[in-house]
């Protein structure tokens, strides 16, 4: 039986298995530059973070129906609870949605349909975190948080992906501000590979809650300290940083030095579906190429509930 975990860092439409994007293609009558499930597979070969989202935007034309959206997230869902999953904050990438001519609330009611049945269905509670492209301009990310105000008790928090660097977490201080105006709590990706310079802005102009990856903090002694004191937590995803050259290889992954250091680390799987594997995976996987033992595999699991926007008589239960 695996540890029980709630996983912070995943994309939904990072989960899109070949097969069903296959499936959704055939439903939609939309053409795949790809002959085959396993030609699609061979495919998912990547230099740095650019080539991963080439594929990754790609791809998601085959998302065009609420019942797209519901059939993504249950696959998720049923995914994850058979990794021990307990608890999900779900991104998702409303613009790489609108800009192909399809709604947000196509996006928003699709993926609802499958969150409102997940605590009864896979003993999953859930929170959708929206995310702004940050290579796309802030007034392209102020407008669709205005589009999602009619939904916004279905949404937790904002988040920032996308292409990292030159997209500095500056450029979205205002997005950030108006969010907290709406009562939402803030994250975003910062020093995946992006400098550490990136991370102190997400925390002092963004005034994140947590880092989703922030690799790059450990080449800056001060914010390794800052980030302890303060204990804001870093959702780290080592099949990503492996797959997307972040990192060499697992065994030279920086999880444990991060731990040893006292940073409330946690596992996800950020794209699971290109990245070899869900979060439960990326957690025994990892621990095995590191030496982790049983306490710090423990210790990453409670860090999850203890970083999570869990309310907090909910996230006690879990500590
Ligand atoms: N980084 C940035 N943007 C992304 C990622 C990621 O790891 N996954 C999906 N969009
Ligand atoms: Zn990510």
């Amino acid at each position: 039986m695996s540890i029980p975990k709630a996983e912070l860092h995943l994309h939904i439409e990072g989960t899109l298995e070949p097969e069903l994007a296959f499936r959704l293609a055939e439903r939609n009558g939309v053409a795949l530059p790809f002959g085959s499930v396993d030609e699609l597979r061979a495919a998912y070969r990547f230099d740095d973070l650019q080539s991963f989202l080439d594929l990754y935007y790609r791809l998601m034309d085959v998302l065009r129906t609420e019942q797209d959206f519901t059939d993504l997230a249950e696959e998720y869902l049923t995914r994850a609870a058979a990794q021990g999953v307990r608890h999900a904050e779900i991104f998702f990438d409303p613009q790489a949605h609108t800009a192909r001519g399809v709604p947000i609330e196509t996006v928003i009611n699709g993926l609802g349909a499958a969150l409102d049945r997940s605590e009864a269905a896979h003993g999953i509670s859930t929170g959708l975190i929206l995310c702004f492209l940050r290579d796309l301009s802030a007034g392209s990310a102020l407008d669709t948080l205005e589009s999602a105000k009619p939904y916004l008790d279905r949404i937790t928090a904002v988040g920032l992906d996308s292409a990292e660097v030159g997209n500095p977490p500056s450029k979205f201080t205002a997005v950030y501000e108006r969010a907290r105006e709406l009562g939402l709590r803030a994250v975003a990706h910062a020093g995946e590979e992006g400098p550490a310079s990136y991370v102190w802005e997400a925390l002092d102009l963004l005034k994140v809650e947590r880092i989703d990856h922030g690799l790059r903090c450990l080449e800056d002694e001060e914010l390794v300290a800052r980030l302890v004191r303060e204990r804001i937590p870093l959702t780290v995803c080592p099949f990503s940083n492996v797959r997307l050259r972040c990192v060499d290889t697992l065994a030279d992954h920086p999880l444990r030095r991060m731990l040893d250091a006292g940073l409330v680390a946690t596992v996800n799987s950020d794209d699971p579906a290109y990245f070899g594997g869900y979060v439960g995976q990326n957690l025994t996987e990892t621990a095995a190429a590191l030496g982790l033992t049983a306490q710090q595999q423990y210790t990453l699991a409670r860090n999850s509930f203890e970083a999570s926007f869990l309310d907090r008589q909910t996230r006690d239960r879990y500590l």
